[in-house]
């Protein structure tokens, strides 16, 4: 039935599926989904924004059209009677499987002996699976997205000495440079037998050693190339890129950042996009007027993840929703939804 859909049908045939559900679903879709999602999402946004469209949303139906972590959390936010939507359930992002609850938890009495009787606020990042999330909350920490990693740092220094930061080595470092403690980060490589406990004795940031494989590709010759080939360009990127990338560039956030600088760019500037290669080409399509150019050149930054949602599976569960038929639900268990919701409140609170 969804094979070799052209796409003025698959357009229709989700128009269909939505008048029949009316105000009972709401679509979001993450800046990094393709063209045609992002053309029937009713919100379009970064983690941060599409979790407070979650909370914020009475219909019975969301269907996030992103991956596996953020629809999890919007199941954690809404409210018991609705239900979440994941249009691909392989839609797994790699670095929130870099920090698995039982081997953070089996990690933690090592690094709590490791940095002596300071105590130690851990923050996991938004892309993490939900019992992370709910080990944070049971040891006094949070949450963070890449638009609010520093005011969650401040919150935890104001309760702890050293901040446990999960999973992505790459924001965490670039927080604690904004923050002016960069010098005070290590990393923690938990595959790592030989790794140096000792160093975690005196630092206030322990670094846990995930990372995004689509931001680590980036380099500082690729800032270099595209500012030898448009000698007036700009260059944004977002935090999960190296530390090395991020000094290179001219601004560094999130991803509704980066669709804010793009917005608030005058005509004919040149603004070099460095993240995934979705939302470098929606920014062309959208700002016309500003010369839109991904960092990587040719090099495809593309995130397999997030291109597993379909338009052609969104076609699917709309239909269903509209049959009667709920399909790809995605359910946290109770007790970690009910732990998991108090690292998510900590951050929506910060
Ligand atoms: P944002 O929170 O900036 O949208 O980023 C999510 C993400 O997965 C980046 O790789
Ligand atoms: Fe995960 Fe990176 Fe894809 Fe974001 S871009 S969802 S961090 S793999």
């Amino acid at each position: 039935r969804y094979r070799g859909l052209d796409e003025a049908e698959r357009t229709a045939r989700i128009a269909a599926a939505r008048e029949t559900l009316g105000d009972d679903v709401v679509v979001l879709g993450h800046n990094y989904q393709r063209r045609e999602i992002v053309e029937a999402a009713d919100f379009v946004g970064d983690s941060y924004q599409l979790s407070v469209e979650a909370a914020n949303a009475d219909a019975k139906y969301v269907v996030f059209c992103g991956v596996t972590f953020m629809a999890e959390s919007a199941d954690i936010i809404t409210d018991d009677d609705q239900t979440v939507v994941l249009p691909s359930m392989e839609a797994s992002c790699p670095m929130a499987g870099m920090a698995e609850a039982l081997q953070v938890d089996s990690a933690w009495a090592e690094i709590d002996a490791a940095t002596g009787d300071r105590t130690v606020i851990p923050i996991t990042y938004m892309n993490s699976y939900a019992d992370l999330k709910a080990f944070c909350a049971e040891q006094g920490g949070l949450v963070c997205t890449s638009s609010n990693a520093a005011d969650a740092f401040e919150w935890a220094f104001e309760r702890g000495d050293v901040v446990l930061f999960l999973p992505d080595k790459h924001l965490g470092e670039n927080t604690a440079h904004d923050m002016g403690i960069d010098d005070r980060a290590v990393e923690w490589d938990p595959w790592d037998p030989n790794r140096d406990t000792e160093a975690a004795a005196d630092a206030d940031v322990v670094l846990w050693d995930g990372y995004c494989q689509v931001h680590e590709r980036f380099r500082v010759d690729h800032v270099e190339g595209v500012r030898a080939e448009h000698p007036d360009a700009n260059v944004v990127v977002h935090p999960e890129c190296r530390r090395e990338v991020c000094a290179a560039a001219d601004v560094v956030g999130s991803t509704a950042t980066i669709c804010e600088t793009v917005a608030d760019a005058d005509p004919g500037e040149t603004w070099a996009i460095g993240t995934e290669i979705h939302l470098a080409r929606h920014l062309a399509r959208w700002h016309p007027e500003v010369n839109v150019v991904p960092l990587c050149g040719d090099a495809c930054m593309d995130c397999n993840a997030m291109r597993q949602v379909d338009p052609n599976y969104l076609t699917w569960v709309l239909e269903a929703l509209a049959d009667g038929n709920e399909r790809n639900v995605v359910e946290v268990a109770p007790d970690e939804k009910r732990l998991a919701k108090v690292a998510l409140d900590r951050m929506l609170e910060v």
